[in-house]
C-alpha cells in the first residue's frame, strides 16, 4: 500500500515536470532536421565566397548538388496547420506562413531555382560560384525576413 502511493506520487511528480507543448508535431523536427542540412552544405559554398576557406571546385559542386536535391524534397507534409509559433512552443514559424501560402511557396521556388543555378556554376571557379551564392543567400534571407521569429 504505502508502495503505491510512492509510486503514485512519482508518477504526478514526474507527470508535473514535464513542459506542456500543446499538439507537438513531427514535422516541426523533421523541417527544422531539413533547414540544419541546408545550412551545413550552404556553409561550404558560402565560407568559400566569404574568404574563410580556400575553394575547392569538388567539394563546393558536391555542396551545391546536396542543396539542389535538398531543395527538391517535397514540403508537403512538413506544413501542417497549427504548427506556428502562435500555437505551439518549439518553432520559429511564423503565422504569417499560413496566412499567404502562395507567397511562402514563391519564396522556396524562388529557393529552388536559385540552388539550381548555384548547382550550374559551383564547379567553374570562385568567381563564378560566388554569383551563385549570393542568388542562394538572398532567397535565404528573404523567407526568414517573412516567415521566421527570431527566437522560438
Ligand atoms: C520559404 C521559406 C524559407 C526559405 C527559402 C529558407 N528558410 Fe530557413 N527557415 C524557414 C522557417 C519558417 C524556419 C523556422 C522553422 C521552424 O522553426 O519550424 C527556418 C529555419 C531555419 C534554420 C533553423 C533550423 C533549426 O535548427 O531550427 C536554419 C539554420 C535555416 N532556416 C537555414 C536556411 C538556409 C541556409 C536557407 C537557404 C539555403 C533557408 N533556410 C531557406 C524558412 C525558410
Amino acid at each position: 500500500m504505502k508502495f503505491k502511493t510512492i509510486l503514485g506520487t512519482f508518477a504526478l511528480g514526474a507527470m508535473l515536470a514535464t513542459p506542456v507543448i500543446a499538439d507537438e508535431d513531427p514535422a516541426i523536427e523533421a523541417r527544422q532536421g531539413q533547414f540544419k542540412l541546408f545550412s551545413h552544405n550552404f556553409a561550404v559554398v558560402g565560407g568559400m565566397a566569404q574568404g574563410r576557406m580556400e575553394y575547392d571546385a569538388e567539394m563546393a559542386q558536391t555542396a551545391a548538388d546536396n542543396l539542389y536535391h535538398l531543395t527538391r524534397v517535397d514540403q508537403g507534409r512538413l506544413w501542417p496547420e497549427g504548427t506556428d509559433t502562435e500555437s505551439v512552443e518549439g518553432t520559429r514559424a511564423l503565422p504569417s506562413i499560413w496566412e499567404d501560402l502562395d507567397d511562402f511557396v514563391a519564396k522556396f521556388v524562388a529557393l529552388q531555382e536559385a540552388a539550381e543555378n548555384l548547382q550550374a556554376v559551383a564547379g567553374e571557379g570562385l568567381d563564378e560560384m560566388r554569383a551563385g551564392v549570393g542568388q542562394v543567400g538572398q532567397t535565404c534571407q528573404a523567407c526568414h525576413e517573412a516567415n521566421r521569429a527570431e527566437s522560438s
